[in-house]
């Protein structure tokens, strides 16, 4: 028999012929899925653990794995690890060199495994940190939000429908609705987390294993809420990746809403807000210019991230069960989707807490564009005129108020009462934006009191939100 042409591959048994070298480069994954080098080293350490509990493997074999595993975590962390490409991917780099090291019982470890339940463990591993990561962002964007509504609680803006000046309302209460969008991203990977915290391992190939194996043990182990059930499903679900990037999307959906905002209100026709110095950038041409490059950027990387939802669930679409090796297409993706919201959430927090507000600009456009009209409409039925009739006195108001270039408070008494006797000179306490926004004063609604205990009630949510970690 010829010497194996593929001799450092553990599976070159069955083959006559070498990998074509394109083939090798073009299919091998380590230049990517290294970076899962100390899951899979944590999924490895715990089965072997799991082998010896059972008698599957020596006490003498396991320990020297796992001491070998740790000599190898080392070297990959200080740079001395040779990666090899012709070894495919982190789990075979990771095993040879543990076969190298220890020499036999390197050899045994993947007893009773498969790559394929391997890997499905060390992606849910490394995702579930990955979302501790994300959540503890998001909560320190929150906080950044808190502080700045707090600071701005009574602080009037424009509120707008369609980009036009509807009614007045405070800046911290436009900064809690953000919050509120937040929340609920944050409750979306919380989600995410709780089915990915299900263990693969003991899947094997698809089928299960012939060994004793102890399931229950390696999960206690890992920490996993609990073995995945079905064995073809264990190795082949991809659902908590689509899951996270859906997440992720909805999140960048938000934050990309968030820039949008950002970069018209910083600009010289609106004016409401300064971002700092140091999270824009300058014109090598136009030296006038501070341009809001990181909502910017953070709104350009949404469609980044919706494109990796997209290509999950393209990935997942096709596929019988179980393995199939479309499913190392999972991991660049992922890869990607985490590092970006991870830095859009950092550079939104630090952004955000350094916000300064121009509140005499704020004020005058809240002024601008009749916003208290709902408010005078709100007097008169409070004077006992039907909604849909104070609505049409007030139309006529406007109008009037359109034609002689003044707002509503502008008029005087006399000009007011031309459109409705009902009007008395109390009128004048609606008709001041303080007054509007301090007569919205429910749950939700946008009084400062109002956004005060909402403040009140974020903080203590947070603080549960921390004591659950
Ligand atoms: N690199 C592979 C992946 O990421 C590991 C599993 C390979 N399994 C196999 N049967 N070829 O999916």
């Amino acid at each position: 028999m010829n010497a194996p042409k593929n001799a450092d591959k553990p599976w070159s048994g069955r083959f006559d012929e070498p990998t074509d070298a394109f083939v090798e480069a073009f299919t091998a994954s380590v230049g990517f899925d290294r970076r899962l080098y100390k899951h899979d080293i944590q999924g490895s350490i715990a089965h072997a653990r799991m082998l010896a509990r059972q008698g599957i493997l020596s006490d003498g074999e396991c320990d020297a794995i796992i001491d070998g595993l740790g000599r190898i975590r080392e070297r990959i962390e200080t740079g001395g690890f040779a990666w090899s490409v012709s070894l495919e991917d982190v789990h075979m780099n990771i095993e040879h060199a543990l076969t190298a090291e220890i020499g036999d019982a390197g050899k045994r470890l993947h007893t009773g495994r498969s790559r394929n339940d391997q890997v499905a463990t060390d992606i849910r591993l490394w995702l579930r940190e990955e979302i501790g990561t994300v959540e503890t962002e998001i909560t320190r964007l929150q906080t950044a939000l808190l502080d700045l509504a707090e600071r701005e609680a009574a602080t009037i803006m424009p509120g707008f429908t369609h980009l036009q000046v509807a009614q007045p309302i405070t800046f911290g209460h436009h900064m809690m609705a953000w919050y509120a969008m937040l929340d609920r991203d944050a409750g979306r990977f919380a989600d995410c987390r709780r089915r990915a915290d299900v263990m693969p391992l003991g899947a094997a190939a698809l089928a299960g294993t012939t060994y004793p194996i102890d399931r229950a043990y390696t999960c206690e182990l890992l920490g996993f809420g609990r073995p995945a059930e079905n064995s073809l499903d264990a190795v082949s679900d991809r659902d908590f990746a689509v899951e996270f990037a859906a997440a992720a999307s909805i999140l960048m959906m938000h934050l990309s809403r968030f820039s949008e905002e950002l970069i018209l209100w910083s600009s010289a026709q609106f004016g409401f807000i300064e971002l700092s110095d140091a999270f824009c950038t300058g014109s090598s041409i136009m030296p006038q210019k501070k341009n809001p490059d990181v909502p910017e950027l953070v709104r350009g990387k949404a469609g980044r991230i919706f494109g990796h939802l997209m290509a999950l669930l393209t990935l997942m679409k096709g596929q019988p069960l179980a393995y199939n090796k479309d499913n190392q297409e999972d991991k660049e993706p992922l890869f990607d989707t985490a590092d970006n919201i991870r830095g859009s959430l950092k550079v939104f927090a630090d952004m955000m807490g350094h916000v300064g507000c121009n509140r005499e600009r704020m004020r005058e456009s809240a002024k601008q564009g009749f916003s208290t009209a709902t408010d005078l409409a709100d007097y008169l039925v409070g004077k006992g005129i039907p909604f849909r009739d104070a609505h049409e006195v007030v139309g006529k108001a406007v109008a009037f108020g359109v034609r002689e270039g003044r707002d509503l408070a502008e008029l005087d008494i006399e000009e007011l009462r031309r459109f409705s006797p009902a009007i008395g000179t109390d009128v004048f306490d609606v008709l001041t934006l303080e007054g509007s926004v301090a007569a919205r004063n429910h749950i939700g609604g946008t009084a400062p009191e109002q956004v005060r205990a909402a403040i009140a009630r974020a903080r203590l949510d947070l603080q549960c939100r921390r004591g659950q970690d």
